[in-house]
Parts: structure tokens; sequence; C-alpha cells
């Protein structure tokens, strides 16, 4: 395949925008679909706030940020991104919606293109196979936030090609990042890690061990985590830490990956994180102390 020109992005949230943003500020034109209106409007102030907020630190110069700006092309209808090369999908961590979607851009994609998922734990061999090209398929796992972010972990599913594998490698390279290359089993190699770190973190909270600043810190000035465990579940998201320890209890069969029953009950209350400003921490009462302070 000739280089990627255009790259298509499903689902304008957190890691969507931010992966939208990368490709369009590396130059290559990017369609963005999101089912929802108020997300894309999100996506559309989130990349345009990121740009403007970078040039005057001196990242990026006036031109490169409206440069980048010309390249993103958001939509609601999603038959938009048939030109596209490669489509990352980036929509919630439901197998049952990701795959729906897998067999629509199946029917929409030029047949050339490769088909992405930011899955941050579901099967990739299980979303090719509701494909019509299975060697086509991979996994092009982004941390958060993608702008930022050096590493990108390539998940091959059972019938990915050393073809789809070396253009998504020499992409991510495109785009400055590091890879890592992982087999397809539950949670990869970055979240098989990470969320039974988070998981304990809410058990030790759960059974009163100490309390959430003291685990946080303690995990920041004891380990050199720049982020303690429960705030970095809260900047991932509650629904999608959750999503990923049912994947890794299911996938893995034991029991020691049992999502604590204490971030099961802050999901179902809607306390999903930074992004509700409520999850483990109050970001509402801290904003709203912010401004208290500023009117004094
Ligand atoms: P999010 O909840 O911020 O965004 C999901 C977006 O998908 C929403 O805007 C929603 O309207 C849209 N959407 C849902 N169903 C759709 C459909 N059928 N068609 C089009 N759009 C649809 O979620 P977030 O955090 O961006 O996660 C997205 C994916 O990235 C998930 O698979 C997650 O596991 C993965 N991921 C998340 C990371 C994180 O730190 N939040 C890190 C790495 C991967």
């Amino acid at each position: 395949m000739a280089e990627i020109q255009i790259i298509g992005v499903v689902g304008g949230g957190q890691m969507g925008s931010g992966i939208a943003l990368l490709a369009a500020a590396h130059g290559i034109e990017v369609w963005l679909h999101d089912s929802d209106l108020n997300a894309l409007n999100r996506a559309q102030n989130y990349i345009s706030d990121f740009i403007q907020n970078i040039v005057p630190k001196g990242h990026r110069s006036q031109a490169a940020g409206s440069d980048a700006l010309k390249h993103l092309h958001c939509t609601s209808n999603l038959e938009d991104l048939h030109p596209a090369d490669v489509i990352i999908e980036a929509i919630i961590e439901s197998e049952d919606v990701k795959r729906n979607l897998f067999s629509e851009l199946d029917k929409i994609a030029k047949a050339s293109a490769i088909l992405a998922s930011n899955t941050s734990s579901i099967s990739i061999t299980r979303l090719a196979s509701a494909t019509n090209r299975p060697e086509q398929v991979i996994g092009m796992h982004f941390m958060n936030p993608p702008p930022i972010m050096k590493l990108i972990e390539i998940v091959k599913g059972a019938e990915t090609s050393d073809e789809t594998f070396s253009i998504t490698k020499a992409l991510a390279e495109r785009f400055g990042k590091t890879v890592i290359c992982s087999q397809d089993y539950p949670g990869f190699i970055v979240n098989r890690i990470l969320m039974p770190m988070i998981n304990e973190a809410f058990y030790a909270l759960y059974t009163a061990v100490a309390s959430k600043e003291d685990i946080d810190t303690g995990m920041k000035l004891g380990t050199k985590h720049p982020m303690g465990p429960l705030e970095l579940a809260d900047f991932i998201g509650l629904d999608v830490c959750l999503s990923i320890m049912k994947i890794l209890h299911n996938g893995l069969g034991d029991s020691r990956y049992a999502p604590c029953p204490l971030l099961v009950q802050y999901v179902d209350a809607g306390r999903l994180g930074r992004k509700r400003g409520i999850g483990v921490y109050n970001y509402r009462k801290k904003a709203e102390e912010t401004k208290a302070s500023a009117r004094l």
C-alpha cells in the first residue's frame, strides 16, 4: 500500500478526539465520526483548544496549527469514511457494539483499507470475525492522551497479516510513537498489568486499608508513579476500567481479576471519573473552590 493519506476515526470521545488531532497534526486528512452530535462538537472544541494552547507555548507555529485544523473533517455520516486508508475505531468498550460497527465498516470501507481498534482489552480476533477481511484487522492501542503519550501497543489478531502489521507500525512511527507488539490475549500487555493494580487500589480503599489520598501518595512517592492508581482510574474513566476488569476476569477465568465491588458501585452511581466531574475524587468541588478563591 502507498503511504497512508486519509484516516477515518470512529468515536470522538477522550481517545478518538486525541487520535484525530494527532493524525491531523501529522499532515494526514482525517475524517472523525461520532454518532452523537454533542460528542462531535465537544471533540471539535477540544481539538481547536488544544492547538490554540500549544501554539502560544511555542510547540507549533500558528500556520502549522491552522494547517492541522484544515486536515480535520467532522461528520455524523459513517459513509464519509469510505476513502480512508485506515479506519481507527475508538467507541465505547463493548464487544457487541464494536462488532456491529466492524461489520458496518467492512461494507463501507474500500477493499484495501485496514480496520484498527483502539480497544483496551477486547479480542481483536473476535472483532475481525465480524468482517470479511480479518487479515486487515488489527489492534492499535493508543495511550491517554494520544497526542502526548509516547507508546502505541499493536495487537495482532489470529488472522492479522504481516503486511497489515507493517503498515500499522509505520503509521504509529510516523506519529512519533514507540511501538510494542502484543499477541491477542485479554488486556494485551499494558492493561493486563495496570488494571489489576488499579483494581487492587480499589480493594485497599474498599477494605479501609487507607484513605484515597494515602493510597495515591504511597504509589506516587513510594514507587515513582507519576499519578496514583485511583487518580489514574479517574483519568481513564471508571467505566473503562470496569469493562477491562470484566474482560480479564471472563477471559482469563481467574477470581483474582474479579472487579472490586466499590469500583462497580461507583460506575452504577455514574461516578465515572474526570469526564463526569466525579469519580474517586470530586472535581466539581475542586473547580468551585478554585473559582471562589479567584473571586477573593
Ligand atoms: P468515551 O466514552 O470518551 O468516547 C466514546 C465515544 O464513542 C463517545 O463520544 C460516543 O458517542 C461514541 N460512540 C459510541 N458508540 C458509537 C457508535 N456505534 N458509532 C459512533 N460513535 C459511537 O470513551 P474513550 O475513553 O474515548 O474510549 C474509547 C475506546 O478507547 C474504548 O475502547 C476504550 O477502552 C479505549 N481506550 C481508552 C483509554 C482511556 O484512557 N480512556 C485508553 C486507551 C484506550
